[in-house]
C-alpha cells in the first residue's frame, strides 16, 4: 500500500524548490514526488544494534526526491543542497564507491542494495533536496537511502516492503558507505506516525505506536558542537558492546538482566562493564518510557529522561561539556514537568525535550539567556511535529505525447 503523506506537514518551498530544479534540468515535471522523514529519538540510545528497543519519532523535516522514470538503464540524480551537482551511472555497470564526494554513495548504495534484492527496474531521472540539519544526529544520510529506496519502489511497483526498504536502506549504509550503524535511523522513517513516537523492538522488528500525550512539544535543540570522533567511538562502543555479550555467552546484551550483570560485572573490565550496564539499563527505561508516555505520565518520563542522560554521560560516555550545559539550562527551565536528554549516536549533534506545550516560551527563553553566554556557541531550537514515515507526496500524471 502506498503511504499518502499529509502535505501540510511538508515545507511548501522545499517542494517547489526541487520540483522547479527538476523541471529546469530536465526539461519537463517529474511523475513523482516522494518524501522521507528524519527522526528524533526520546530513548533508548545504543540499544538498537544491542538487538533491544528505542522510542524514536519522525519529525517534519524531510528529503525530497522528485523522479520519473527513463526507458533505458541510466540513473541520474541532481542534488540541490549541493549546489545542484550531479551523478550519474549506469545500471548495466558496475556501480562503483566515489571517493571524492559522499552524498552520491548513499544513493549508489541503495540501488545496488535493490538490484542484489533481485528487485527489476531501469533507469530513472532524479533530483533531492531535503531541510534535514545536517550532521546533527537528525538522521539525513537514513531519510536520503529511505526516500531513494522508497523512490523506485513507487516508479516501478517494486514487491519490497516498508521493512525491507529500512533493511535495505541500513545495508547500503553499513556495506557501501561504510558507516556500522543499527537499525533504528531508517525503520522511523519508514514507520514514523503522525503525533506518535514509535516503539521498536530492534530485534523482531516489530514496531508499536505510542501516541504522544495531547498539548506536548517536541523540541530539538542544536548544540551546534562539531560532531568529531562520531565513526570511530561509535565503533569502539558496538565492540565493547560485543564483547560484553560474548562474555554472557548470548547474542546481544539484549539477552541480559540486570540480574544477571550485577552478579558477574566485577569480572568485566570496568570500561566494558560501564557500556554494558548503559544498554542493560537503557533497555529497561526504554520499555517502561513507552507505557508511561502511553499513559501520558510526562513527569516520569521525564525522570526517565534523565537517568537516560546521566547514563549516556558517566557509564556510555557519549556526551560532551556543550551537550551536558544544554541539558543543565533546559532542565532548570522546565523542572521536573517534562523531560530531557542528549538524542542520537552522541558527541555532539541534539538535544530532545518532551515538555507541554506551554512550556515552549520558557525553554526558548533559557536557552537564549545562557547557551551561548555558557560554551560560546549559538544553539538552533527546532519546535517539531510528530510526523508520518516516508511516502509519495502527490504523483503528477506525465503528460500525454500526440
Ligand atoms: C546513530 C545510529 C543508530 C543508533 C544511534 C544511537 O544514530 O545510526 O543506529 O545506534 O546512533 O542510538
Amino acid at each position: 500500500m502506498t503511504n499518502k503523506v499529509n502535505q501540510s506537514l511538508i515545507d511548501t518551498a522545499l517542494i517547489e524548490r526541487v520540483q522547479q530544479t527538476f523541471a529546469s534540468s530536465y526539461g519537463h515535471a517529474p511523475t513523482h514526488l516522494v518524501q522521507a522523514p528524519g527522526r528524533v529519538n526520546l530513548i533508548g540510545e545504543h540499544t538498537d544494534y544491542n538487538d533491544g528497543f528505542v522510542l524514536p519519532c519522525a519529525i517534519n523535516y524531510q528529503t525530497i526526491v522528485a523522479a520519473t522514470a527513463r526507458k533505458d538503464n541510466l540513473i541520474r540524480v541532481i542534488a540541490v543542497d549541493y549546489d545542484n551537482q550531479i551523478d550519474q551511472f549506469d545500471l548495466s555497470q558496475e556501480i562503483a564507491f566515489q571517493h571524492d564526494r559522499m552524498w552520491p554513495n548513499y544513493i549508489r548504495g541503495v540501488v545496488v542494495g535493490l538490484l542484489s534484492r533481485g528487485c527489476s527496474f531501469a533507469g530513472a531521472d532524479l533530483v533531492v533536496g531535503g531541510n534535514i540539519p545536517q550532521g546533527a544526529g537528525l538522521s539525513s544520510s537514513a531519510a536520503l537511502e529511505v526516500a531513494v529506496g522508497q523512490t523506485f519502489k513507487e516508479l516501478y511497483h517494486l514487491e519490497i516492503d516498508g521493512v525491507d526498504i529500512a533493511l535495505n536502506a541500513q545495508q547500503a549504509e553499513n556495506d557501501f558507505v561504510g558507516c556500522n550503524c543499527g537499525i533504528m535511523d531508517q525503520m522511523i522513517s519508514v514507520k514514523g506516525e503522525q503525533g506518535s513516537a514509535l516503539m521498536l523492538d530492534c530485534r523482531s522488528l516489530e514496531a508499536q505506536s505510542v501516541a504522544l500525550p495531547r498539548n506536548t512539544a517536541v523540541v530539538i535543540v542544536n548544540s551546534n558542537k562539531q560532531r568529531g570522533l562520531v565513526d570511530s567511538e561509535y565503533n569502539a562502543r558496538r565492540f565493547q558492546c560485543e564483547q560484553s555479550a560474548a562474555f554472557f555467552k548470548v547474542p546481544a546484551l539484549r539477552d541480559v538482566t540486570l540480574d544477571m550483570f550485577e552478579s558477574r560485572s566485577a569480572e568485566l573490565d570496568p570500561v566494558v562493564a560501564k557500556r554494558a550496564r548503559h544498554v542493560i539499563t537503557e533497555n529497561q527505561r526504554t520499555q517502561l518510557a513507552a507505557e508511561l508516555l502511553g499513559q501520558s505520565d510526562l513527569v516520569k518520563m521525564g525522570q526517565l529522561m534523565a537517568e537516560s542522560h546521566h547514563s549516556m554521560r558517566y557509564d556510555f560516555e557519549i556526551t560532551v561539556p556543550e551537550i551536558d550545559a544544554l541539558v543543565e539550562i533546559i532542565k532548570s527551565a522546565i523542572g521536573d514537568r517534562g523531560g530531557v536528554r542528549m538524542t542520537g549516536g552522541g558527541f555532539g549533534g541534539c538535544v530532545v525535550s518532551l515538555i507541554p506545550a506551554d512550556l515552549v516560551d520558557a525553554l526558548k527563553g533559557a536557552v537564549e539567556a545562557h547557551y551561548q553566554q555558557q560554551t560560546g556557541l549559538e544553539a538552533s531550537i527546532y519546535v517539531c511535529q510528530a510526523s508520518g514515515g516516508a511516502g509519495l507526496i502527490q504523483v503528477i500524471p506525465a503528460p500525454v505525447s500526440l
